[in-house]
């Protein structure tokens, strides 16, 4: 993470010294979030196929910089966009080059500080922010944000929500810098909330009726069924956007064997199959809401 800061602190010496690279960057704007630095073209592209984006999608970019995320959704995956700044130069440099572009009715930038944006319509959220400013944000955009929307940060992390994925690249814009010659790129798919406890029917061989309770960090998922009065622990829980994945112990086959619950998240409601050595079934599950909760 050091290192990735080092890269933006030469960078900016060197953009200071040769007026390269941060042509429109004002000096006096409190950037809460880190310098203008751009994200590398090869960066972005592939921040953009980590996302998968495509049409359907509206991509905000938080801190977007001269706007090149944001541009290049829209020009080559015609997705709608937003991009956010501190800085106003930016701001309309980045509408002047989506005029320039004839992408202008499908994006545009507007001059705010990322932590009063409204986020919630996103369905890809991209990021170059300094830690800091990330942590600030991580809460936000995990409760606000529908399942399934996609999160790509270039070289920064959130605290303590794990990445699906990671990518290193390596990248020649950084070769002429100090510090590593390569971008990270995480992504993160926000994943349904289900914490609480759950009511599970499972056809297949008679109506097996369990009590599922979970625990949710993230997208990591802890908990426990209760079946016939025995507890049995969760395994390898997860969940990613909309579809949730277990394991339990099988009573009835004995032994470690071992079911595997797959689903998908509708609301209140979760359905899908069960994968065992005994054959396919099928499960459906309905939220217990207490009355805090109702
Ligand atoms: C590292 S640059 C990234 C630019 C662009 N997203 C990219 O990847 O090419 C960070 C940008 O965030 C902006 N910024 C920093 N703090 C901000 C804040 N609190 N609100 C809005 N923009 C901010 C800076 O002006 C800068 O343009």
């Amino acid at each position: 993470m050091r290192q990735c800061v080092g890269y933006w602190i030469a960078f900016a010496i060197l953009a200071v010294a040769s007026c390269a690279g941060s042509l429109a960057a004002a000096d006096d704007v409190p950037r809460s979030g880190g310098p203008y630095v751009p994200t590398p073209q090869a960066v972005v592209d592939e921040m953009l196929n980590m996302a998968r984006v495509g049409p359907d999608d509206f991509v905000i970019d938080l801190g977007s910089g001269d706007g090149r995320i944001v541009l290049t959704a829209a020009s080559r995956y015609r997705a709608r966009g937003m991009g956010v700044d501190i800085d106003g130069e930016l701001v309309d440099l980045s509408n002047a080059e989506a005029r320039r572009q004839g992408v202008d009715k499908l994006v545009r930038f507007q001059q705010q500080d990322v932590l009063q944006t409204r986020i919630s319509d996103a369905t890809v959220i991209t990021l170059y922010l300094l830690p800091e400013l990330m942590h600030s944000l991580r809460d936000r955009i995990y409760s606000q944000l529908k399942p399934g929307a996609r999160v790509v940060s270039h070289d920064f992390s959130f605290i303590e929500w794990l990445p699906d994925r990671t990518v290193t690249l390596d990248v020649t814009e950084k070769y002429a810098l100090p510090g590593p010659w390569q971008s990270t790129v995480y992504l993160w798919v926000v994943p349904a909330k289900v914490d609480g406890r759950w009511h599970a029917t499972v056809s297949g061989s008679g109506n097996e009726s369990l009590m599922l309770s979970f625990t949710q960090k993230f997208q990591q998922l802890e908990g426990a069924a209760v079946h016939g009065g025995e507890r049995i622990a969760l395994q390898d829980g997860q969940l990613e956007g909309n579809r949730i994945r277990f394991r339990l112990r099988d009573p009835a086959a004995g032994g470690n064997a071992l079911r595997e619950f797959q689903g998908t998240v509708n609301g209140d409601t979760i359905s899908g199959k069960i994968v065992s050595q005994g054959g396919a079934a099928s499960w459906t599950a309905r939220r217990i809401r207490t009355s805090v909760q109702q």
